[in-house]
């Protein structure tokens, strides 16, 4: 009799060593998304940097529209809360989903909804849920992408050429105080750069007559998003009489849009990579699991 329940105990020592070490992790990388075909490039750049660890993607993309219009065209994305049903069914045990959004606005805290209700709704699928913060939040963040946008600046930029980055800027969450800070900090580095945004606090009505008081004659426009996308494409680029670049041209001046994502660059890139081996708030167990 002995015997046997030393047998069971070891067993169960064994399977529970066996259960510990199957713990299983995944990775989801949350974006806004995109619907343009061309503007996936900075999604492919952005998920090749995470790959190269070895690691497999699970995609998600916040925006409701979007995936609506992708399903409809027969390519349909996961939602976050589909995303993390999708690791629980592929076995996984601990999930870390990284934000691939600029700023902690509407669709940050839209994932951060997901999330909280995707765990109260099947609780005890997961023993561990970290969530990776978005690209701009602290100090150190805001220097790096600075140094990052001007390692990412065309080569033909001359010094004398204004540089106008496109954000997307709304009113929720404390994004919009963040790209304030971030258009502050980008001007002082350099009197010809400036940050605007399609919504939100910081319009371009407020940048153009800045550039035509000091008589630019040339400026880049290059979006402050992580893919080149509708906004890029047509508010920023477009041929339309109110896009940045129409109203720029009809004051004189000689306009270059770059129609790249903050995805494709390499610098941008490391600042995600960075997040996710910090992001320590374990959403389970509701520990911070990492220093
Ligand atoms: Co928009």
């Amino acid at each position: 009799m002995r015997r046997i329940v030393l047998a069971f105990v070891l067993c169960c020592a064994l399977c529970t060593a066996t259960f510990a070490a199957e713990a299983k992790q995944a990775l989801i990388l949350a974006a806004f998304g995109t619907s343009e075909p061309a503007a996936t490039v900075a999604l492919e750049d952005i998920g090749k940097a995470y790959t190269a660890s070895g690691q497999p993607i699970i995609w998600a993309y916040s925006s409701n529209i979007i995936r609506k219009k992708l399903a409809g065209q027969g390519k349909p994305v996961h939602s976050v809360s589909e995303a993390m049903d999708t690791a629980a069914a592929q076995g996984a045990t601990e999930l870390l989903i990284q934000s691939l959004h600029i700023v902690p606005a509407e669709e940050y805290i839209k994932i951060q909804r997901q999330i909280v209700q995707n765990l109260c709704a099947k609780p005890n699928r997961f023993t561990a849920v970290r969530l990776g913060h978005p690209l701009l939040e602290s100090a150190q963040d805001q220097q790096e992408v600075i140094l990052a946008l001007q390692q990412g600046l065309p080569a033909q930029r001359k010094p004398s050429d204004a540089v106008i980055f496109m954000g997307h800027g709304n009113d929720r969450g404390a994004g919009d105080l963040i790209l304030d800070s971030m258009a502050r900090a980008l001007h002082e580095k350099d009197a010809r750069m400036w940050l605007a945004t399609v919504e939100g606090a910081h319009s371009f009505d407020k940048v153009l007559p800045q550039l035509k008081a000091q008589k630019i004659k040339r400026v880049w426009l290059v979006p402050f998003m992580l893919v080149a996308g509708d906004h890029a494409r047509n508010d920023m680029a477009g041929a339309e009489p109110d896009s940045w670049a129409s109203q720029l041209k009809a004051a004189g001046m000689d306009v270059k849009p770059v129609l790249a994502g903050l995805g494709s660059n390499k610098a941008i890139q490391q600042i995600f990579l960075r997040h996710s081996a910090t992001a320590a708030d374990d959403l389970v167990s509701g520990k911070q699991t990492r220093e």
